[in-house]
């Protein structure tokens, strides 16, 4: 959609410029808002009318042109593949529309949709269609990637969230959303008009809506083919097989309750029956030598690379399995896709499921345990305090927390992690697993940098795995 032809069939050519110095463009249309508007410097009566006219897109309208990357499709280009279909429904929308006037109604589906498509596009989703107060959104399109089905559940969960929050005209608003995944074909999604609505064919998009339909107030409901993807990455409550319209026989459904603690993405996606390993036999030889050559006290790297799905987090959970019945301790950290803006995310985690931090642990609990963990540590009190800090607990007047520059904090942070790492190696060697390295944020970086340093003269067998796409700054070390 050409958002300067928009503005002038509004009557409101004179803001083309601006909308395109600011670098609105049509797909982010849904998601001004008069906030953003009166930041521009738009006046009172022409905000008005903009958001209303936006409230009025539909995503078709509102969808860039095709880019280069995806290319334009002809009408007959249809593809079957694997999509990730979200249904998402506003709770109460025919009695809020019986309740409210018109124009309050309206407002409230507007910010509904705008909340919705925010949180889908933060996950990578593509907002198909808004129908009345449901929103389709499809995660897979254009581009089908590894974990589609669990950014849609993540997006699922931050949808009903995002809505809980919202506040418009003090009305309470409650969503519910309904996911599957599974084939379908897709025809001309660029198309606009009644061309989108033809676009996804097959039983998925029907299944979502069906589920979204049974999902209570609040709830994230998923089918069969979506919960074989996500394993035990999440929690859930098994809503067992349920009639629903349009499909023949009974479908299994669950409610996703919420993301699970397991550690490992391996263990979590592959679950605890593996089948035996085949081949292997050099590389487990050489983890073992480096093994041997840790618990004498000469630390050692190993940097384990390859594409995804080649063994990497096999050949290290063999290796785990080959040193079950020897002392050590074993100390796991694991990257995340969706955690790579978040600084420290592999250590925070290590340490909280090192504690033993549970679910609704309140700071104090979650405070005593960590004192207990450094404790084993040996570690100071300066320490302590900066690692609550880290975990985000509250300063406690045992150890507080001296005023320090940002910069300042960080290092004495990064050195307290490696001080840790070091108390616990008097008790016993340890092997230290770093997975997933290619999604590393960059102060996890920092730290890793310094532990590669620091490992040489300490009883550590790091092992380091990440996908060709990474490069580690460490090779040519001994
Ligand atoms: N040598 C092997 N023998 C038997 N099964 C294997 C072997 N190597 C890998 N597998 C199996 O293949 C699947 C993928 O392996 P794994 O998860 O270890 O890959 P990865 O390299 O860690 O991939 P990613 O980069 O996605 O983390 C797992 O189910 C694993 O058990
Ligand atoms: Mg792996």
């Amino acid at each position: 959609m050409d958002v300067g032809g928009w503005l002038r069939s509004l009557g409101l050519g004179q803001y083309e410029a601006l909308f395109r110095a600011s670098e609105i463009d049509a797909d982010i249309l849904p998601e001004l808002t008069d906030v953003d508007l009166e930041k521009l410097g738009v006046p009172l009566g022409h905000r008005k009318r903009l958001v209303r006219a936006i409230s009025g897109l539909t995503a078709a309208e509102t969808l860039a042109a095709p880019s280069a990357a995806t290319g334009p499709k002809s009408q007959d280009a249809a593809e079957r593949r694997q999509l990730t279909v979200m249904f998402c429904d506003l709770v109460g929308s025919t009695e809020l529309s019986s309740r409210l006037d018109p124009e309050d109604y309206r407002e409230v589906i507007g910010d509904y949709h705008r909340a919705v498509a925010a949180v889908v596009r933060s996950f990578d989703g593509f907002v198909a269609k808004y129908m009345g107060d449901g929103v389709l959104a499809y995660f897979g399109y254009p581009r089908a990637q590894e974990d589609d089905a669990e950014r849609a559940i993540r997006a699922g969960l931050g949808v009903v969230d995002a809505v809980g929050r919202l506040d418009v005209k003090s009305t309470a608003l409650q969503a519910r959303v309904g996911i599957a995944t599974g084939m379908v074909v897709v025809g001309d999604l660029v198309g606009e008009g009644s061309a989108q609505e033809q676009s996804v064919v097959g039983e998925t998009p029907n299944l979502a809506a069906r589920l979204q339909a049974l999902a209570e107030p609040d709830a994230v409901v998923i089918g069969a083919g979506t919960r074989r993807l996500v394993g035990d990455l999440f929690e859930y409550r098994d809503l067992g097989a349920v009639e629903v319209k349009g499909i023949a026989g009974l479908v299994p459904a669950w409610q996703v309750l919420r993301p699970s603690v397991v550690a490992s993405r391996f263990e979590a996606l592959r679950g605890s029956s593996l089948t035996p390993l085949v081949g292997r036999e050099e590389e487990i030889d050489l983890l073992l030598r480096r093994w041997g050559r840790t618990k004498a006290g000469d630390g050692q790297v190993v940097l384990i690379s390859g594409e995804a799905g080649i063994g990497k987090s096999r050949l290290t959970a063999e290796l785990e399995e080959c040193l079950r019945a020897e002392p050590h301790l074993r100390l796991g950290y694991f990257c995340s896709p969706h955690r790579q803006d978040s600084a420290l995310y592999p250590f925070i985690d290590q340490l909280g499921r090192a504690a033993g931090f549970v679910r609704n642990d309140p700071p104090a609990t979650r405070l005593e345990k960590l004192e207990v963990l450094l404790a084993r540590a040996t570690a100071p009190e300066l320490d302590v305090a900066l690692l609550a800090d880290l975990m985000s607990l509250p300063p406690s007047n045992c150890h507080p927390l001296p005023d320090l520059s940002p910069h300042r904090k960080k290092e004495k942070t990064l050195e307290a992690l490696i001080r840790q790492l070091q108390g616990f190696t008097r008790q016993q060697p340890i092997l230290m697993v770093f997975e997933d390295a290619h999604w590393i944020d960059p102060t996890s970086r920092e730290l890793l940098d310094l532990t590669v340093d620091r490992v040489r003269t300490l009883p550590v067998l790091l092992i380091v795995t990440f996908r060709p796409e990474f490069q580690p700054p460490w090779i040519g070390q001994p």
